[in-house]
């Protein structure tokens, strides 16, 4: 069998991994680990995807080169991995040496081979920021219906989609200046040279059905040249021979798989070319979201084939997480980061979670959370952990932690769990992970069945000791084959139980024959059930707090409790009229404004107000308003907000700031 090697998509090095990628990563690992413990020679890469403006933006803001920040982010999500268990071969980074060559000779052998152009095309500067805006950097009203506040690109109410240059009144995302026009050279990809080839490679089975057909709508709609360059200053890539151009950052990005790869067999003395260049030899798979399709099965493949490279055997797409029914939001608490996750719960359990719900095709997962709690602690913990924690206990009790002489009499389980073991190894195969859990979950009912009927406890109790000893024995076998079966999923619980059976592996293949005779280590739990208090926590650290209390109100009036307050108490606040002196957007935050507020005499405060969706920037700008003067000042995810701006709501989607009249002086009391 080929050698395989498999990729999981480039996460961006601005922001922590959340829940919402790991379903792309579990999946992936979960199909890697299964390859592996079959036998199956297969190499697992990925890295962090570096470059583009947003991350020159943000490096930008928090004072540091985009290098450090890189780096920083780099160390981070490494951890995050490495703690859900994802077991890359090798994790590298865009922003290197091999990925650099690799992106150039890619460049040049298609510019060689007639398959780049260049053309003068307008884009938005600010001079200000002395850069060119991407269409998500700048914002103004949708040209189709009017909608304030939208992005250069689609407009969020109507769904009309347009050129930044017909928004009305554009300005800069970052500083609200309007932006100037100006021309400049840019080169393309000409994806249209490659349309029959890509016509052919679509339907070659590299792709899941519903894929196959959207790219023929793409096909049908024409293929049209791809602007692979940027204007610097841009972190990337300068072009060769084009001083000043930078390759876009979705060029050098799926070369990163190939520059990890790279990496990885410089250090193991292996064969680059065996995998990049010959089909016949290797099999090349890209576990992506459905979001970067068009990517990866136009771009990339044309990209490979017209620099001489080989294409990928499968591209697999998977859809999107929802948490308990929507999508993950800040403010509910359910955008989680994979540390917010760790520092709670077990990453087991996920990795459990997920692959009950995944399949083949690009349907959303949902993660609801009480079914999060339930499944896991009734499937892995009940039936799973159970068998082997009600029947351990006796072997050492009663007969020194040794399994029978002999393989008792089984009533056929032990086969029939082998040839179960057929069809969960092509549903895992086939990416059919719900369904070979499922079926994992049936064999586990079946071994409890068993269990039920022999009644250990019984049979301890009326001294049947050969026949308690085979009972154990059985339950301890049907649980190994379990806990194999479910290795890819759980890596470190097999690993546990490998230790706790005194197993030389957990491998497949290894599982033909009972073990018996032999002695087993004490049992130690091995996976705790889900806490839901601990489910609480991690939601409630994840929540974004809203600095308007209008907003959050139903969480801030204290349950069952007195609701009147003295007059003493209310007369504590300190009630000011505040002067808006600068607004603005805050990066990764969709529902916050920054504010600078003049307070008079008071000084100026900066506060985090949740009113974004309500308020542009520029519309705040001199505006008087109410503020909480004397709260302690709160650190929250964003940054420490100095006090609260009133606002009138009811949590029903609108929000109204509370306005002193006219003529009231900033530091004014309000009473
Ligand atoms: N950097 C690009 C990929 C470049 S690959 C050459 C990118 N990065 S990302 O960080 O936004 O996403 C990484 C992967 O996670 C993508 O495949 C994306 O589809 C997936 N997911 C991000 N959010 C997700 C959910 N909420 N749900 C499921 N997958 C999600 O795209
Ligand atoms: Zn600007």
């Amino acid at each position: 069998m080929r050698p395989i090697l498999v990729t999981s998509a480039l996460p961006y090095a601005n922001g922590s991994i959340h829940l919402g990628h790991l379903v792309e990563y579990v999946q992936t690992d979960i199909w890697v680990r299964f390859h592996k413990i079959r036998g199956r020679d297969c190499l697992y890469f990925c890295a962090d995807d570096t470059h583009g403006t947003p991350i020159m933006i943000r490096a930008r803001n928090e004072g540091i080169t985009p290098e450090t920040l890189v780096k920083r982010i780099h160390a981070e999500h490494v951890a995050d991995f490495r703690d859900f268990l994802i077991g890359f071969d090798h994790y590298h980074s865009t922003n290197s040496e091999e990925n650099r060559i690799l992106s150039e000779e890619i460049y040049v052998t298609n510019r060689n081979a007639g398959h780049i152009h260049t053309e003068a095309v307008m884009q938005a500067y600010c001079v200000k920021d002395g850069i060119f805006l991407p269409d998500r950097f700048i914002r103004g009203n949708c040209p189709a219906c009017g909608a304030l506040d939208q992005y250069g690109d689609a407009c969020e109410s109507c769904s009309a989609t347009y050129s930044p240059l017909d928004l009305k009144e554009a300005h800069c995302a970052l500083c609200g200046t309007s932006p100037e026009q100006r021309e400049s050279e840019h080169f393309f990809f000409k994806l249209g040279d490659f349309e029959p080839f890509l016509r052919e490679w679509t339907r070659s089975g590299a792709l899941q059905v519903q894929m196959a057909n959207k790219l023929s709508e793409w096909f049908d709609a024409g293929l049209k040249a791809w602007d692979i360059s940027r204007d610097g200053p841009y972190f990337g890539f300068e072009i060769p021979d084009a001083p000043g151009k930078f390759f876009y950052v979705w060029l050098d990005a799926p070369v990163g798989y190939m520059a990890a790869s790279l990496s990885y067999f410089r250090q193991h003395g292996m064969d680059f070319d065996r995998y990049w260049r010959d089909p016949d030899q290797t099999e090349i798979y890209h576990f992506i979201g459905k979001d970067i399709l068009y990517f990866h099965t136009l771009f990339w493949p044309a990209m490979l084939k017209g620099a001489g490279f080989r294409t990928p055997t499968g591209v697999f797409a998977h859809g999107f997480l929802t948490v308990n029914g929507q999508k993950m939001s800040k403010s509910r608490g359910t955008f989680i980061t994979a540390r917010d996750y760790l520092e709670q719960l077990d990453p087991e359990y996920l990795r459990y979670y997920y692959a009950t719900k995944l399949a083949k095709g690009v349907d959303d997962i949902d993660m609801n959370l009480d079914d999060f709690v339930l499944r896991v602690n009734s499937d892995l913990v009940g039936k799973v952990v159970n068998l082997a924690s009600r029947t351990a206990g006796f072997v050492h009790k009663h007969f020194q932690g040794r399994l029978s002489g002999d393989y008792p009499e089984d009533q056929g389980l032990f086969q029939l769990f082998l040839t179960e073991a057929r069809s969960i190894a092509q549903h895992y195969h086939e990416r059919e992970f719900s369904r070979a859990m499922r079926a994992i979950m049936a064999l586990a009912d079946k071994a409890n069945r068993f269990v039920e009927e022999k009644a250990p406890w019984a049979l301890a109790k009326e001294n049947r000791m050969e026949e308690l000893q085979d009972t154990c024995t059985v339950a301890l076998n049907l649980f190994r084959l379990l806990m194999v079966q479910l290795h890819p999923v759980l890596p470190a619980m097999a690993e546990k139980t490998r230790v706790f059976l005194n197993l030389q592996d957990m491998n497949w293949s290894t599982t033909l024959l009972p073990i018996f005779g032999t002695a087993i280590q004490p049992f130690s739990p091995l996976m705790q059930r889900v806490d839901v208090k601990k489910v609480q926590a991690m939601v409630s650290a994840s929540r974004e707090m809203d600095s308007v209390p209008a907003v959050t109100s139903s969480a801030v009036v204290p349950e069952e409790k007195d609701i009147g307050i003295t007059m003493e108490t209310f007369m504590e606040v300190d009630l000011r009229v505040a002067k808006i002196t600068h607004a603005e957007t805050v990066e990764g935050a969709d529902k916050l404004l920054r504010l600078v507020l003049d307070v008079g005499p008071l000084g100026v405060r900066s506060v985090l107000a949740g009113i974004r969706a309500f308020y542009t920037p520029e519309s705040l700008l001199g505006r008087l308003v109410v503020l909480v003067a004397n709260l302690q000042p709160r650190k929250m995810k964003f940054g420490v907000s100095e006090g609260m701006v009133l606002a009138a709501g009811d949590g029903s989607g609108k929000l109204f700031l509370i306005v002193p009249d006219s003529g009231a002086e900033p530091g004014m009391r309000v009473k």
